[in-house]
């Protein structure tokens, strides 16, 4: 059985269709495949990663809820539209405190204006766009640096 500080890697609506789903701004490699390599990596880093996808505010709301329960040490988090709507979701985040990072898949800022207004950014360890899923094994290192280096939560 694998050891280590365990991460959640959580992904809002629509990146389930990774893939199929605009590929000139969202890229070829399905959610999937993005899931089993970050697992293979975090692995690799003396981590456990565990994922979940949702096309439900809700649904990711109660998810980070329980994050407590399940001595999770830090999330990442892709909110997809939920960037840009979702007041429930960073409420969620400052009930848990848990050290997050958001990452985007595109570059938010070089998009359609109200993409450029996150609600999570401000309260993000760090935040990662445009580097499609290369952010998220970003995100994943981050963190092995992060839980080596930080012994109490930073908030
Ligand atoms: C996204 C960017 C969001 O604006 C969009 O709604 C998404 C995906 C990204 O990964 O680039 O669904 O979060």
């Amino acid at each position: 059985m694998t050891t280590g500080p365990l991460l959640w890697l959580l992904h809002g609506p629509n990146l389930n269709m990774l893939g199929q789903r605009e590929p000139d701004v969202y890229g070829s490699q399905t959610l999937e495949s993005i899931n089993t390599q970050s697992v293979t990596l975090a692995k690799s880093l003396g981590l456990r990663l565990e994922s979940f996808q949702s096309n439900h505010e809700g649904e990711l709301v109660d998810r980070i809820q329980q994050a407590l329960g399940q001595n999770v040490k830090g999330l990442i988090l892709n909110p997809a539209a939920f960037t840009h709507t979702s007041v429930a979701l960073r409420d969620a985040l400052a009930a848990v405190a848990l050290p997050f990072v958001e990452v985007h898949l595109s570059n938010i800022h070089r998009r359609e204006p109200f993409r450029s207004h996150s609600y999570f950014s401000d309260k993000a360890e760090a935040v990662v766009c445009g580097m499609g899923p290369l952010g998220y094994e970003s995100a994943i290192r981050f963190f092995q640096k992060y839980l080596l280096t930080t012994t109490t939560p930073s908030r």
